[in-house]
């Protein structure tokens, strides 16, 4: 298949690129590098052993998104391309929503227009809300608690209509939950613009001395050490959801959602201890209030996407932490610009 990877620069679009190519699809990358650097494209291309056709666009713009689509030959469209920090959405709403929703509906024209029957979404846990049961299961009720969130909603609530509007529209809404680690090896994984908003690269940051301390934000949860618990998976075993769901594609009709994670929680401290293994040394840490908008726990109900996909994600805490650490240590300032 010929594949369109919007966001295919960034941290999981690079991890899936790689392994679309190693499972014989031709991946086009899409990207604006608002976000993400020029660099990893010559690092994808080595661990690829070919070179890889990259188109940047911005998405948002309709022509432009059109004339990418109209000439492109695609069988299917992964969508990572995004904004993603919480925070920020809280400040600037409007370029959140611009952004996330005006990229998927200029996509979602382009290929009407030009017949590209399936389209992988890069959906959250986030959309669980604030208020879910653990574990969470597909079926829940979906909200949101900041901007960022509503968009991720919104954006499935886009892809359902569309789909039903259009039969020949084969979707995935694939809800990670907190993904993690790094390919084995060493030179390609995350490196957040500015300040990190999630735990592990943060961690890492600590770990290689960009950062004098992580602060552990509440130890005071209803979890068996106090801290939060989350279902971390690593970013290999995310990209091999998204080639299990675009093959099952072929066959489900309409909109499919799939949850992709282990199923089984982990708590910062625990998190902590088992990066401090994969460095060496022990790392400084601070308990702080809790953040606003954590909840104590989140992690999947992951049997759909065992059952369905035949996939799981087997990696373990440490391997994530390996890889992260490998990935942190060869490259401590992230990707050269
Ligand atoms: C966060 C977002 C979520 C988003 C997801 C992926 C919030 C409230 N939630 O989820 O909407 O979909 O990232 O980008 O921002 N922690 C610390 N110290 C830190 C950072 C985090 O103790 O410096 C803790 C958190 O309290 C939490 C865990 O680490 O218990 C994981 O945090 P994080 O990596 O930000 O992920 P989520 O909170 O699951």
């Amino acid at each position: 298949m010929r594949i369109l990877v919007s966001g295919g620069a960034g941290y999981i679009g690079s991890h899936t690129t790689l392994q679309l190519i190693a499972s014989g699809h031709d991946a086009v990358i899409v990207d604006d590098f608002s976000r993400s650097k020029r660099s990893v494209v010559p690092r994808l291309e080595a661990l690829a052993g070919r070179s890889i056709e990259v188109r940047e666009v911005d998405l948002t713009h309709v022509p432009a998104t059109e004339a990418l689509v109209a000439d492109g030959g695609f069988e299917a469209v992964i969508h990572f391309a995004g904004l993603k920090a919480v925070g920020e959405s809280v400040e600037k709403p409007i370029e959140y929503y611009s952004n996330n929703l005006g990229s998927t509906l200029s996509l979602l024209a382009a290929m009407r227009r030009h017949g590209v029957p399936k389209f992988v979404f890069s959906s959250s846990a986030t959309v669980y809300g604030e208020n879910a049961s653990v574990p969470m299961k597909e079926e829940f009720p979906t909200s949101a608690t900041n901007p960022y969130g509503w968009t991720k909603v919104m954006q499935e609530q886009i892809l359902r209509d569309a789909a039903v509007a259009d039969p020949s529209l084969r979707v995935a809404l694939l809800r990670y939950f907190n993904p993690v680690g790094a390919h084995a090896s060493g030179t390609i994984g995350e490196d957040p613009s500015g300040i990190p908003n999630n735990l592990m690269p943060l961690i890492a940051q600590v770990a290689v001395g960009r950062r004098q301390k992580l602060l552990i934000y509440g130890d005071d949860y209803p979890t068996p050490d106090g801290t939060g618990r989350r279902d971390y998976l690593h970013v290999e075993d995310l990209a091999a959801g998204h080639v299990a769901a675009l093959d099952r594609l072929g066959t489900a009709p309409g909109v499919s959602t799939w949850n992709l994670g282990t199923g089984t929680p982990t708590s910062v401290k625990e998190m902590v201890d088992a990066f401090a293994r994969a460095c060496g040394h022990e790392l400084p840490v601070e308990i702080a209030p809790r953040r606003p908008g954590d909840v104590a726990e989140s992690y999947a109900d992951p049997s759909r996407a065992e059952a369905e996909l035949g996939w799981r994600a087997g990696r373990t805490i440490d391997q994530m932490c390996v890889d992260t650490w490998r990935w942190q240590s060869n490259n401590p300032d992230g990707y050269p610009a």
